[in-house]
């Protein structure tokens, strides 16, 4: 069973023996291995329970150390890293050897971020070496944003969770790239666009599909729950189970319904705040998913700021792969 606990001190003895530890970030929970040795990263894989097609995202501490892993930092992106690191954001860099290609899954680019978590950063200048960190979840499940959604999981298989509180932002990072002079956004997530565009202008957002090879991980059906998952309007799929005699939970942005009992539904932000729903969603969909009930009602945010990358989530969550 892993233990779970603040002390950075054994985390990293773990980390320097090879060994996995559950980190928290801002974003969700990693499941962290030295990213320079193949056999942490394969054990990641392993652990995880996850395609090696799938490629990871390598975490540091500034900057300063990425230059250590990539050829080359467009200005464009640079812009971006100076304001937004350490933040929600994953750069996808043209990587040098030293990387693994375990890591990149064999593509030219690595994906880099500096996490803003003050546990994670500390444990991250104390390392001599990145760590490469998918969200630590079994495959296709949806993200851990605390400890304990860690530890219900992948306890059994690591020795150590760092924990760090429940995540201040809820959503995985931005992924952006380049093609050729446009800035790409490959995954819509905790930096919203329009803070993107408000440094390097208008961006291109690529249209994910199961066989987008560039980000292998924006598989359609992703972040989901083990029930079945439906999306539209709440009233009408309501009155819908109601009458089929089905028995139904429902996840709202802030709506309560009396006639549903308290504990078969979940408002992520009774006061309408998008940051606040992002921060509740992957948590209420667990809760959810562990209510006894045949399927989860749900309905999307506004299509607005925060919005667009909670609705990308929902959405992956409705499709049954
Ligand atoms: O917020 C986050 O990004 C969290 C925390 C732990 O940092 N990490 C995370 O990792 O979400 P993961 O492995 O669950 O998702 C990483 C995504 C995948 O969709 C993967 O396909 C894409 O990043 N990715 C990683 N490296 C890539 C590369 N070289 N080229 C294209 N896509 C890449
Ligand atoms: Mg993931």
């Amino acid at each position: 069973m892993a233990q779970i606990g603040n002390d950075i001190a054994l985390a990293r003895s773990f980390l320097e023996k090879g060994q996995l530890v559950g980190i928290p970030t801002e974003t969700v929970y990693g499941l962290a291995g030295n990213a320079l040795n193949a056999e942490s990263v394969a054990l990641i894989f392993e652990t995880k329970n996850r395609p090696s097609f799938d490629p990871l995202i390598l975490h540091t501490s500034s900057l300063e150390r990425v230059g250590e892993f990539v050829s080359d930092f467009p200005e464009k992106l640079k812009q971006l890293a100076e304001k937004f690191w350490p933040g929600p954001l994953t750069l996808l860099l043209p990587r040098k050897p030293i990387v693994p290609d375990l890591v990149t899954s064999g593509l030219d680019r690595v994906a880099v971020r500096v996490p803003n978590h003050p546990l994670t950063r500390t444990l991250l200048e104390q390392l001599d070496f990145p760590l490469a960190a998918p969200s630590a979840n079994p495959f296709g499940y949806i993200s851990p944003t605390q400890a304990q959604h860690v530890e219900a999981q992948l306890g059994e298989k690591i020795p150590y969770i760092l924990d760090g509180g429940p995540c201040a932002v809820g959503l995985e990072s931005t992924i952006v790239g380049m093609e050729g002079e446009e800035i790409v956004i490959y995954r819509l997530g905790g930096l919203e666009i329009a803070e993107i565009e408000d440094v390097v202008g208008p961006v291109k957002v690529k249209d994910h599909s199961s066989s987008n090879p560039s980000a292998p991980g924006q598989l359609d059906s992703h972040y989901a729950p083990r029930k079945p998952f439906m999306l539209g309007d709440l009233k009408t799929l309501i009155a819908e189970k109601q009458a089929e005699g089905f028995d139904f939970a429902v996840l709202s942005f802030s709506d309560a319904f009396e006639q549903i009992p308290q504990e078969k539904q979940i408002a992520l932000s009774p006061s309408h705040d998008l940051h606040e729903a992002a921060q509740n969603l992957f948590a209420a969909m667990r809760k959810l998913d562990e209510t006894p009930v045949a399927v989860i009602l749900a309905e999307l945010m506004p299509e607005t700021g925060l919005g667009r990358a909670i609705n990308d989530r929902l959405r992956r969550a409705a499709v049954k792969g």
